[in-house]
């Protein structure tokens, strides 16, 4: 009689958005993870736009995950706004979506997280790749709920390298760095897949062409990384006919921690910098080093694009 393999219970927090996109193709497809649930927040676009996207990106997977709105802005600031530069109006780079078949479930997110972890002691695995509101909310009503998270895997954060909002300041810490600070305070096991690996990770133009035509979701997201690598491209000398894949790298390390090398650091997240606001400060002094979070900092690049490609459905 075959064994049945465990599957890693993962709740996915995402503000849909391109790359989000490809996280949910990823995660959908895997054979590691049960999806448990899908949260949104606000990030990429407004929060009614990306759990539309969401909606719609599950659609075209053909999946019924139930999909859990979360917050519509960070925790103590203003919004400073979505980012249609690089993930177009609609959130999906302008790509013409289909209408979407239901609606979010009316739990809220960080309700659902909260009752999930609680019924699943010590298994769940959260896999943010958006602002950490929706987290940070059930922590705060709830503090006791770190100590029953498996671990979080983050996309989030600039370890040793340059951050993508300022010179030191990641998209998704930067969106929200005091709830971001609540996490990483919060001594919940956390792996930190930061821009260090992310940016390492490459989809290329000609990547997109290898997606298998049948798939139902295979022209939204060519049209939407298109628009994804021209933006990239348009912002960064250093870069031509590639994107990263930032959200399907933290699924991909959900999936399989072993795509990185990682070092334990204790990171906090500066809230009240004048031009630091949202680093990720990460202590290396001597003696620091052991305790606090995993952070990614090497990247097995043709391995992870071997896996993702197999996910996504690319020939
Ligand atoms: O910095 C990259 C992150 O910011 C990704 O999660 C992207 O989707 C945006 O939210
Ligand atoms: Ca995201």
């Amino acid at each position: 009689m075959a064994l049945s393999k465990t599957l890693r219970p993962v709740i996915l927090d995402v503000d849909t958005g391109i790359d989000d996109a490809w996280a949910l193709v990823y995660a959908a497809h895997s054979p590691n993870l049960e999806l448990l649930g899908v949260t949104t927040v606000f990030g990429n676009a407004d929060l009614e736009t990306t759990t539309r996207n969401t909606l719609c990106m599950l659609d075209l997977l053909g999946a019924n995950t139930p999909v859990y709105q979360g917050a519509d802005r960070p925790l103590l600031r203003e919004w400073a706004g979505p980012v249609p530069r690089y993930h177009g109006d609609n959130g999906l780079g302008n790509a013409t979506l289909p209408p979407v078949s239901r609606q979010a479930e009316s739990q809220h997110a960080a309700q659902f997280i909260r009752e999930q972890v609680r019924s699943r002691a010590g298994q769940i695995t959260l896999v943010t790749v958006a602002r950490l509101t929706n987290l940070a909310r059930a922590l705060l009503y709830e503090p006791g709920l770190a100590a029953l998270i498996d671990r979080v895997v983050m996309m989030g954060g600039a370890a040793f390298c340059a951050g993508n909002v300022t010179a030191v300041a990641e998209a998704n810490i930067w969106g929200d760095p005091e709830a971001a600070d609540i996490v990483f305070r919060s001594g919940v096991p956390i792996t930190m897949v930061g821009l260090d690996v992310t940016m390492q990770a490459r989809l290329r133009r000609e990547d997109l062409n290898r997606l298998d035509p049948a798939l139902p979701y295979a022209k939204v997201l060519q049209d939407a990384s298109e628009y994804y690598i021209r933006a990239y491209e348009q912002d960064s000398p250093g870069i031509h006919g590639w994107c990263p894949l930032h959200d399907p790298l933290a699924v991909a390390v959900a999936d399989d921690p072993s795509l990185v090398g990682t070092e334990t650091f204790p990171v906090r997240v500066e809230t009240q910098g004048q031009r630091t606001d949202g680093m990720t400060i990460v202590d290396r002094r001597d003696g620091c080093a052991g305790t606090g979070a995993e952070v990614a900092l090497t990247l097995d690049i043709e391995r992870f694009l071997s896996v993702f490609r197999a996910r996504v459905g690319m020939h």
